[in-house]
């Protein structure tokens, strides 16, 4: 977009394993994988009964495919254990916990020694120079503090990169627009659907979004679309890079877009093995073929996780800019997957037909009622401001069409006025389920 051309990766400020040849990167996962599997069976009384139940010991894994053998780890595990049961070290020596919000039931309680803390820190700082940006950068960071690993995650990653934070957290959107404003920074981290929330805002404050200091956009926490990238980027003048991870990982900085390809995200893989597995077998899928991503981490010593299960799904692809392997964007999670009188929808592919519609905005949400024995869906869409009447009754047409061309199934669409549906200050919930109410 904006021109990054000049940040393409300079060798001298990688961190050494960001230069790792392949059959060196082998050893040191290997070396890592043998230590975390011993450290988890010895120490994590669910891992030493999960292992023994499936007859596997830790010196079992020789190879890297031995990881296979090993059982793998869900969400309902690590909530099993609430709240601290799967630490692996004395609870004195966890430094922080977060906790991811869970819609249902418990939530999962995550936990990080001093040394974990700063690998955090090192593989964001990684991550936020894999996106262009540098020391002295002034990164506005408007992800949300607390228990949740986006805001403070981003935070001591900017930090130790060297540059100066602005800690803004989520919320209070037209505060937000004025300190970017006032404080001109050179980049901001942030979830998608709040980014737009933001520009809106800096529109209804009449100031031209395009005219601000950002430079660089760092978005994730929530699968958006390449059709989104191209909206932010155009509406804002930057250049958005994708950020993944997960709680139970880590937090954000798992893997990283670089700005000098952006072609998906490079994995850190001197600390998390990722494998990608059919998601209803469990079985491991060859190399590039698209299914359900799992993460042994291979470093932490507060909450190691073994084959952890993220539902995210996605495929693996060689290394470019970096040795490592890259994960392709993750556009949807299994449970994300609305099942449509036997098809499969993921809100992700209405974004992308939404923002190729020529008056809708990309702020929708999808509604799913049950008004007979059979499940509907309304694609609940504002018009662009200003967009005619005859040009919204037109686009929710061509939406309809373009949804039953592509995905295959009938649904609704309601163009609703600009400024009417809730935006969103963190992770976006695209889906508004009313089947069980029976409402219409
Ligand atoms: O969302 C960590 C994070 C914070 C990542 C800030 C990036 C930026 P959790 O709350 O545990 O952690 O949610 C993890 O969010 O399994 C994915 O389903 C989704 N997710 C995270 N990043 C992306 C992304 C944080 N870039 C869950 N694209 C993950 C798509 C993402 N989905």
């Amino acid at each position: 977009m904006s021109g990054l051309g000049n940040t393409t990766a300079d060798p001298s400020r990688l961190d050494p394993e960001e230069k790792i040849g392949p059959e060196e990167l082998r050893a040191l996962q290997l070396e890592r994988l043998r230590w975390t599997l011993r450290h988890a069976y010895e120490n994590v009384p669910f891992y030493r009964r999960s292992f023994d139940e499936a007859g596997v010991r830790p010196d079992d894994c020789r190879t890297l495919a031995d990881l296979a053998r090993f059982p793998m780890t869900t969400k309902d595990d690590l909530r099993a254990g609430y709240p601290f049961g799967m630490f692996a070290v004395p609870r004195e020596r966890v430094r922080r916990v977060h906790a991811s919000s869970g819609t249902t039931g418990r939530p999962t309680v995550v936990g990080y020694t001093e040394r974990d803390l700063s690998t955090w820190a090192d593989l964001m700082a990684r991550s936020i120079r894999a996106a262009g940006g540098r020391p002295g950068d002034i990164v506005h960071i408007a992800y949300g503090y607390g228990l949740f690993t986006g805001g403070l995650g981003a935070h001591y990653g900017a930090e130790r990169l060297g540059c100066t934070v602005v800690p803004v957290s989520g919320g209070m959107t037209a505060r937000q627009v004025q300190l970017i404003q006032d404080f001109r920074p050179d980049i901001i981290m942030i979830t998608p659907s709040y980014m737009l929330a933001l520009v809106d805002e800096f529109e209804r404050q009449g100031v031209d979004p395009r005219s601000t200091s950002l430079r660089i956009g760092i978005f994730g926490a929530e699968p958006w679309t390449e059709g989104m990238r191209e909206e932010i980027e155009e509406r804002l003048g930057i250049d958005a890079l994708d950020i993944y991870g997960l709680s139970e990982v880590m937090g954000p900085g798992v893997s990283q877009e670089c700005a000098e390809t952006k072609d998906g995200l490079h994995i850190w893989e001197d600390h998390f093995y990722p494998e990608v597995v059919d998601p209803l077998t469990g079985e491991p899928l060859p190399e590039g073929e698209k299914g359900e991503l799992l993460f042994t981490s291979l470093t932490k010593e507060a909450l190691p996780v073994i084959r952890y299960r993220t539902r995210d799904l996605t495929r693996l692809l060689p290394g470019t800019a970096r040795p490592f392997r890259r994960m392709e964007k993750v556009t949807g999670r299994s449970d994300d997957m609305i099942i449509l009188r036997g098809v499969n929808v993921f809100p992700t592919q209405i974004e992308e037909i939404v923002l190729r519609t020529p008056g809708l905005s990309p702020h929708f949400q999808l509604v799913l009622t049950r008004p007979g024995r059979l499940d509907h869906m309304t694609v609940q869409v504002e018009a662009r401001p200003g967009c005619p009447a005859e040009r919204r009754a037109l686009a929710a047409g061509e939406l309809v069409e373009a949804v039953k061309e592509t995905i295959g199934v009938t649904v609704e669409c309601s163009v609703v006025d600009p400024e009417t549906l809730e935006r969103s200050v963190g992770k976006l919930r695209r889906l508004v389920d009313r089947r069980a109410s029976g409402a219409r």
